[in-house]
């Protein structure tokens, strides 16, 4: 039985990355089949169909990278660094390192000063 690892010897950590990693391929592969369907199909109640299917694996794409987030530190620091920024996103890393203006709105060393519900 074919395990998937191309590796011999790996941690179970690296095991288990690589589980949430190819599962993670396999949910965003269903998502584009799906949006690539649901575009194109002519019958209104297969469409409603798709689009549901194709949610709910970009609900279970989010789970995968949220484990992967806490699992694996350098996904916690680009996720961090990345997701939910408003700056254009070539922009993010030079601001980032940057970090000499810390004004509202701008990044800032707490994740690009966003996020905050106050
Ligand atoms: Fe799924």
């Amino acid at each position: 039985m074919s395990t998937g690892y191309h590796e011999a010897g790996l941690s179970q950590k690296t095991q288990n990355i690589h589980r949430a990693i190819a599962s993670l391929q396999e949910e965003l592969e269903a998502v584009d089949w799906y949006n690539q369907r649901a575009d194109v199909t002519e019958d209104a109640e297969l469409k409603a169909v798709l689009e549901h299917n194709r949610n709910e694996e970009i609900e279970h794409a989010g789970m995968l990278l949220e484990y992967l987030r806490r699992n694996m530190s350098e996904f916690d620091e680009q996720l961090s660094t990345y997701l939910f920024s408003t700056l254009p996103i070539t922009q993010i890393e030079e601001a980032e390192e940057g970090g000499e203006n810390d004004a509202p709105g701008d990044v800032s060393s707490s994740g690009l000063g966003i996020g905050k519900m106050d």
